[in-house]
């Protein structure tokens, strides 16, 4: 079994935000929730720890509800060694193995984790990596190959900083020699701080074998100190997602145009342009083609649909063979059924919308069950609020509904019942007729305009 602790209690200095560091949002999560995300992956998991400190109780609640995590507080911020110190007491003494995660190193791989465990086997090991530019992480010291020390940016010689294989602060340590080691920490570095590397040199003391193991990809083990680096990791982390779209058969027209905050899941022969943002669980159907720059958050879009360029669909469902935008707005509770049209400058909120019907031009459908055919006129308006209450429209199946006209709710359309343009309908229309309020229409004969009195 195994101990997590996941160290979350610096405020993150270079972030200059308000925003505790781990909080940062990394695809639309924040850091914490994908090291959170990942562990509740793990098997053999008997207790999860959340060191927290910088702004404990904002930090807290994005952990609280998950099953199985408890948050130690840290505080006064000591250092790495001085918060696993902190986890100690909430450890489970029975679990072999404690796993150390960072807050602020996000994208660590499940597969990952399982590997150092198994170079671990009954002693330890830690997440190393070799990188280009070195700077800022800890390095690994080597004698005849094995692991002796770690020493910090700030702590390291000339020559110790020509050292490319790091830290990446993840490691698998024996739970039982924590307590020893850990109290013989002392605070005599660079930054005065109770530092967690320093056990290596203390296992090594002890002579316990420490093993390393690398991860497959580099992104993972990125540590987040900054927006610089933030930003650097948001993109590669978006080119790593829509390598996994375009490798399980999606077409994306610019793979570096493409945003995905949350999960996506896509059928076959779907089509993705430019500059589109998914956001939370969306589903594309077979042979969906979204156009650019639209933004869908939690929606479904049902097979063979086309979303044009510009659209917005926010918590919203659209059956097949739909067409919507270019510049349309479906908002939460929008229900569109197959074959439905939705054109430019519509917003639909709450509203069923029946099979076939269509909204071609700027109009607001809201709080509306719509039934099939339906064909809907410019500029029409559900009047569904009185500044006070909402109130339902109903339109029955093959209404017509002329231009400019405004739907006083509640009110009730008929089926097959035909509104006049520039109607403002305040009582139902009746079924299979023609209904229209509209002010006769007279030519005033011989009229003139007024012209410019002279002065
Ligand atoms: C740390 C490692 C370094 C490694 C790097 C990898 C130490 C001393 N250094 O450096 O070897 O290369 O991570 O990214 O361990 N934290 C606390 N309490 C504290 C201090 C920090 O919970 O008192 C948390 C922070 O919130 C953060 C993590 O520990 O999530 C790492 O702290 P940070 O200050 O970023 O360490 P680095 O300088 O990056
Ligand atoms: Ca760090």
């Amino acid at each position: 079994m195994l101990n997590v602790v996941i160290l979350a209690a610096g405020q993150g200095k270079r972030m200059h935000s308000d925003l505790p560091k781990v909080l940062q949002p990394l695809a639309g999560k924040p850091m914490l929730e994908h090291v959170l995300d990942t562990v509740a992956g793990l098997p053999n998991v008997a207790k999860t720890v959340v060191v927290v400190g910088h702004r404990a109780e904002v930090v807290k609640a994005h952990v609280e509800g998950r099953a199985g995590v408890e948050c130690v507080l840290q505080e006064p911020q000591m250092g790495t060694g001085h918060a696993l110190q902190c986890a100690l007491p909430a450890l489970d003494a029975s679990a072999e193995h404690t796993l150390v995660l960072l807050g602020d190193v996000p994208l660590v791989q499940p597969e990952t984790i399982a590997r150092l465990a198994e170079v671990a086997g009954d002693s330890m090991a830690i997440l190393t990596t070799v990188l280009r530019n070195p700077t800022g992480y800890g390095r690994i010291l080597r004698q005849k190959g094995r692991i002796v020390a770690i020493v910090e940016q700030k702590d390291a010689t000339e020559g110790q900083k020509q050292i490319r294989e790091v830290n990446t602060g993840i490691m698998l340590l024996p739970t039982a020699r924590l307590a020893g080691w850990l109290s013989e920490l002392k605070a005599s570095n660079a930054q005065g701080e109770y530092y967690l590397t320093d056990v290596i040199g203390l296992a090594v003391r002890d002579g316990v074998r420490i093993n390393s193991a690398r991860p497959r990809r580099s992104f993972e083990v990125e540590g987040v100190n900054s927006k610089t680096q933030l930003a650097r990791l948001e993109g590669i982390w978006q080119d790593h997602l829509a390598e996994e779209l375009t490798d399980a058969g999606v077409t994306v027209i610019d793979p570096s145009r493409l945003d995905i905050r949350g999960k996506l899941v896509c059928g076959k022969d779907v089509v993705i342009d430019v500059g589109v943002v998914f956001e939370g669980r969306v589903e594309l159907g077979d042979g969906v083609r979204v156009g650019p720059y639209c933004v869908i958050r939690n929606a479904v879009i049902g097979a063979g649909s086309v979303i044009e360029a510009f659209s917005h669909i926010v918590e919203a469902k659209v059956g097949a063979q739909a067409r919507i935008g270019p510049y349309a707005r479906l908002r939460p509770g929008a229900e569109l059924a197959d074959e439905v049209h939705v054109g430019n400058f519509v917003e639909i909120k709450k509203s069923v919308i029946g099979h076939a019907s269509k909204i071609n031009h700027l109009s607001y459908i809201g709080d509306t069950d719509m039934g099939a055919r339906v064909n809907i006129g410019a500029g029409t308006i559900t009047c569904n609020y009185d500044g006070v209450n909402k109130f339902r429209t109903t339109i029955g199946d093959d209404a017509f509904i002329g231009s400019d006209t405004q739907l006083i709710a509640p009110v009730t359309v008929g089926a097959g019942a035909t509104l006049g343009a520039g109607t403002t309908l305040a009582k139902d229309a009746p079924a299979g007729e023609l209904t229209l309020s509209r002010a006769p229409q007279r030519t005033v004969a011989g009229w003139q305009r007024p012209s410019k009195k002279q002065a």
